[in-house]
């Protein structure tokens, strides 16, 4: 765990590997997601998680451009929209996505949502997407034990990755047990808890011990429980601190301790009560 840095990556089940460290852009309004993602890639951040939803493709794609930054050496992952789910309308909405990213491909293609009635249909979409180079690999977000157990009894590719609300007031442990049985990276968005935990004072006492941040104290806490992690930050100085963690390790005690304090605590949408 000592050695690890801002482009360590995970292999995954789909022959790409993913860097587990990355920049989310979910509510980065379009010029603040174009800066946001040229500071990110200056400081060394090769993950970048959009989605078609947050109306900043484009300027993600823009700022791939400008950066200098190989697209080679960025691993960019958007998300398939729930209005678009379907066979057909899948295979449309990756050309618009690519359109506006101004790519040929993704690195990763997610299903955002376990949309019901439409998910398996979407995912067999997104096998042909993956077939045809589109993306490079292919996984979902937001699927629940339910979700992954029908996808792999009825479709053909098991997904590299899960993205999921996962942090330490959000623990699903029966979810993260069954990804890593079937080779499943686990993907854990807000990682801060969309900032509404930050002020925990037992976040606050390890930040003071371990001179760090509440916000880099929560994200090393991710790493180190084996998950890809994305904080989003608009703000150029917080993405530098959130990249800042990489110069210390939380010790097994204090891993232990982060880890008992779920408590269910859901800050984006709940996918559990979806058939
Ligand atoms: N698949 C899905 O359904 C789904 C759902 C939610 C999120 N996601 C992905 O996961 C990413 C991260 O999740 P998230 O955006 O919900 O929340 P998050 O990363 O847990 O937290 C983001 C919030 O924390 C603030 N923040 C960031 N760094 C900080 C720091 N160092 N100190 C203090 N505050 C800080 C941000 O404000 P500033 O921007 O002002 O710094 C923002 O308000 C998203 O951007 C998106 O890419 C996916």
């Amino acid at each position: 765990m000592t050695n690890l840095e801002i482009t360590s990556t995970l292999p995954s089940n789909q022959s790409v590997s993913v860097p587990r460290f990355g920049l989310g852009v979910w509510k980065s309004r379009p010029k603040e997601c174009f800066e946001a993602v040229k500071s990110a890639l200056s400081l060394g951040y090769r993950h970048i998680d959009t989605a078609a939803i947050y109306g900043n493709e484009a300027d993600v794609g823009a700022a791939i451009k400008e950066s200098g930054v190989s697209r080679s050496d960025i691993f960019l992952v958007t998300k398939l929209w729930n209005a678009d789910q379907g066979y057909d309308s899948t295979l449309r909405a990756i050309d618009v996505s690519l359109s506006k990213l101004g790519t040929d491909y993704v690195d990763m293609y997610l299903i955002h949502f376990p949309v019901t009635g439409k998910r398996n249909e979407s995912w067999k979409a997104l096998e042909k997407i993956k077939n045809e180079g589109k993306a490079k690999s292919i996984g979902v977000s937001n699927f629940m034990v339910s979700h992954l157990e029908e996808l792999l009894k009825e479709t053909g590719t098991v997904p590299a990755m899960n993205q999921v609300e996962y942090h330490p007031f959000l623990q699903d442990n029966d979810l993260k047990d069954y990804c890593i049985k079937k080779g499943i990276l686990l993907e854990a968005y807000s990682p801060l808890a969309h900032g509404q935990k930050l002020e925990d004072p037992r976040i606050t006492a390890l930040a003071n011990r371990y001179q760090k941040s509440n916000a880099q104290i929560l994200i090393r806490w991710s790493l180190q429980a084996g998950h890809v992690v994305i904080p989003k930050s608009k703000n150029p100085v917080r993405i530098k601190e959130n990249a800042d963690v990489f110069d210390f390790v939380l010790s097994e005690e204090d891993m232990k301790e982060i880890s008992s304090w779920n408590e269910n605590f859901r800050t984006c949408w709940d996918p559990t009560s979806v058939e």
